[in-house]
This record gives C-alpha cells, structure tokens and sequence, in this order.
C-alpha cells in the first residue's frame, strides 16, 4: 500500500499541487487524469523516486520513503518499482535481451520469451534497442515489467506511441499484473485507458472518482 500524504509540489513559485493525499492499493489500477501540464507526470516522478516532493510524505508499507538516503532509494527502485515511461529507462545500445536480463531478481526464472510473445515481439531478443520503432521499445518496457514482477508500476501514457490493438495488450497486461498483486498507478489522457481502471484521480481537482 502507498499512501500519499500531504504531498506538494512547486517548481519555484508555480505550485503544481499542495496537501495532496492519495491512496494506492495492492491489486487495484489507478489513473491519475488532469489538463495538460498539471503535474500528472510529476506525481509519478515523485512516486517513483525520480523527483523530490517539495513537501509531505510518500509511506510504503509504513515508512517514508522520500527520506531514505540514497543507497537505499536504489534498493526500493530495484526491488519494488516498475516504470512505463516514454523514453526512459531502456538501455539504448543493448539488445532486447539485454534489457529484459537486468529486470531479472536473484532467485528467479522468469520466462523472457513468454514475455516477448505476449507484447507481440516473440523471437526479437537479439536486436538491438535502438532499431525498434517507438511502440516496440515501449513493448519491450512491458515485457521487462512482466519479468520483474514489481509491487509498483508507474506508466506514463503507457499507450500513447501506439496502435489501438497495442493499446488494448498494454492495457491488459497492466490488468493482468494488478490482479497478481501489484499496484499500477497510469498517467492518461485517454478515455477508455481511463475506464479500464478502477478508480481514477483528477491531479488538477485533486479529486478521486469512479470511471465510466
Ligand atoms: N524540472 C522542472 N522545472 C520546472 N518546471 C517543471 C519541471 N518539470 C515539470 N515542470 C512543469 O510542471 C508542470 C507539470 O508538468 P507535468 O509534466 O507533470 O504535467 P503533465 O500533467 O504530465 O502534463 P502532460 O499531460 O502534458 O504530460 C508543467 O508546467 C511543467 O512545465
Ligand atoms: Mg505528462
């Protein structure tokens, strides 16, 4: 369970949002929705430990994790989280394989070409990253989630480089790990990614409410 807390954030005087609090729960998919530039993207960066709030607390099962110093931000992004973000993240100049490997937990045998078959890119594990087409590499980002198995996903327009069909597969996916356990938090401007989800967050009214 992540709770957030009092959460603000201000990029010098512009405040993106203040006393900000937000629930997410094991199993359940949350859209955060809002215009354009109201910090949608923000609030997962902050989530995911890739920016600091200007004030307040993120709890993870029980303690605050943006005061943990930097050693062990690192463990929490490696053990616990998963990003679907555009452009992040991929390593650019190694092959699929590569970058499915390093998703990979001591202990574990994830199925990587089960994972490939399921995001449509089934025997793609020797190319290189940055030959494949946008959508591709944000397939290959799905698949790596599906290795790692994290207790958090964070995505950021997760469907936004791709086709319908794709859109829909990332869409169940999401779902597929939600119902193992994970949280999925998606940023979304898209509406039926919206109603896909159990429950969504206005970042700008700062306003939960249920989709469709
Ligand atoms: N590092 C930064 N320094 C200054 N301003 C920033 C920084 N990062 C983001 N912002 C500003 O914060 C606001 C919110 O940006 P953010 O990317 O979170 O919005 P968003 O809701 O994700 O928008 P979109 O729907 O267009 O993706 C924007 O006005 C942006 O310019
Ligand atoms: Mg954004």
């Amino acid at each position: 369970m992540i709770i957030l807390k009092n959460l603000s954030k201000s990029f010098g005087s512009r405040v993106l949002w203040k006393d900000l609090d937000l629930t997410v729960e094991p199993g359940r998919m949350l859209a955060l929705v809002g215009a354009s530039g109201s910090g949608k993207t923000t609030l997962l960066n902050c989530m995911g430990l890739l920016e600091r709030p200007t004030g307040g607390q993120i709890l993870f099962e029980g303690s605050d994790v943006t005061r943990l110093g930097p050693g062990r931000q690192r463990r929490f992004r490696r053990d616990h989280l998963g990003y679907l973000f555009q452009n992040y993240a991929l390593i650019e100049n190694a092959t699929v394989k590569a970058n499915l490997d390093v998703a990979r937990r001591r202990g574990t045998r994830p199925d990587q070409a089960a994972a490939l078959e399921r995001v449509g890119l089934a025997g793609r594990e020797k190319e290189k990253v940055h030959y494949l087409s946008g959508g591709e590499q944000q397939r290959v980002a799905l698949a790596r989630l599906m290795v790692k198995q994290p207790s958090l996903v964070l995505a950021d327009e997760p469907t936004g480089a791709l086709d319908s069909d794709n859109g829909a597969m990332v869409v169940d996916v999401l779902r597929e790990m939600s119902r193992s356990g994970c949280a999925v938090v998606i940023a979304t401007h898209n509406d039926s990614v919206r109603d896909a989800c159990d429950t969504a967050f206005d970042v700008a009214a700062q306003r939960e409410f249920a989709p469709r």
